[in-house]
């Protein structure tokens, strides 16, 4: 079996394409365009690159974006003071905070003054109970990006066996809220698992997200199964996922690639957060 091999950019345009769309509605129904503030503290040039990526996608899609870029010595009250005036702002329906914050900011506590209807990030305590009660408002961007790949590539989710490899909280376990959401039967795998092979050979959908460079083996997959692949891996040999791809690939229904599967889909899910904080305002 040859795998398919689920083409993360192609999605990711895909629902880019059909914000588009909405956002055009919305702006002839109800003369609403949605707004988000980015704001940026310091100088990481990962980051940078990040909040360009997503300042690009926003006038893609039609949003009005608004970027803060702040000292690196930004004190916490100088940055949550910005926070409550984003908040108060009928015309700003989404903010993001880029993370990781200097060491003089704690993160919790400013994720924690984000008004949770405009936590496009989904990071607030508020939007993860909210998960974590099967009542989803606003999911965070990768773990919601993993559940539409496994539906865009045609997975059959319900009663399946979703094993998780991974327990951070942004990725492992808001992904197996999301598929327990979706009637599977979820297990989450870290590590301290026993016989982690055993257990991903049960899986008929399986999530890789620890960040170890091929980790996952081929001979672990069961035939037929969906294979979502979070991990982004710098090695000698170029970027590579958590899974052993062209074993995998050889058992596999339908797989990720790295780079061109998760990773793209981050930003059109944060559009989609997005003009979801537009529409709970109108
Ligand atoms: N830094 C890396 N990824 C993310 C993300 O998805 N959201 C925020 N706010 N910061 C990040």
């Amino acid at each position: 079996m040859t795998a398919q091999i689920i083409d993360g950019k192609q999605i990711s345009a895909d629902i880019r394409a059909e914000v588009a769309l909405d956002v055009q509605k919305m702006q002839e129904e109800h003369g609403l365009t949605p707004g988000l503030a980015v704001v940026l503290v310091g100088e990481d040039p990962a980051s940078q690159v990040y909040v360009n990526n997503k300042e690009k996608a926003c006038n893609e899609v039609g949003f009005n974006s608004i970027k803060y870029e702040l000292p690196a010595n930004t004190s916490e009250d100088d940055l949550i003071k910005l926070v409550e005036e984003l908040n108060g702002r009928a015309d700003i329906h989404g903010i993001l905070v880029q993370l990781p914050l200097p060491d003089q900011i704690d993160e919790e506590r400013v994720l924690l003054n984000i008004d949770p209807d405009k936590d496009v990030d989904g990071f607030h305590p508020m939007n993860v109970g909210r998960l974590v009660v099967g009542a989803p408002v606003f999911v965070s961007c990768t773990p919601a990006g993993v559940i539409e790949l496994l539906k865009r590539s045609g997975a059959e989710l319900e009663g399946a066996n979703a094993v998780v490899v991974g327990r951070s909280n942004i990725v492992g376990k808001p992904v197996a809220l999301l598929l327990l959401g979706e009637n599977c039967t979820v297990t989450i795998c870290h590590s301290r698992t026993r016989d982690l092979a055993a257990v991903c050979r049960q899986a008929d959908v399986l999530v890789a997200a620890v960040g170890v460079p091929e980790m996952v083996k081929g001979d672990w997959v069961k035939e037929g199964a969906t294979i979502i692949d979070v991990g982004i891996n710098r090695t000698e040999d170029g970027l590579v996922g958590d899974v052993e791809f062209e074993a995998a690939a050889e058992r596999a229904r339908a797989i990720t690639p790295v780079p061109g599967g998760v990773g793209p889909m981050t930003i059109a899910m944060l559009m989609r957060n997005t003009l979801k904080a537009a529409d709970l305002a109108l």
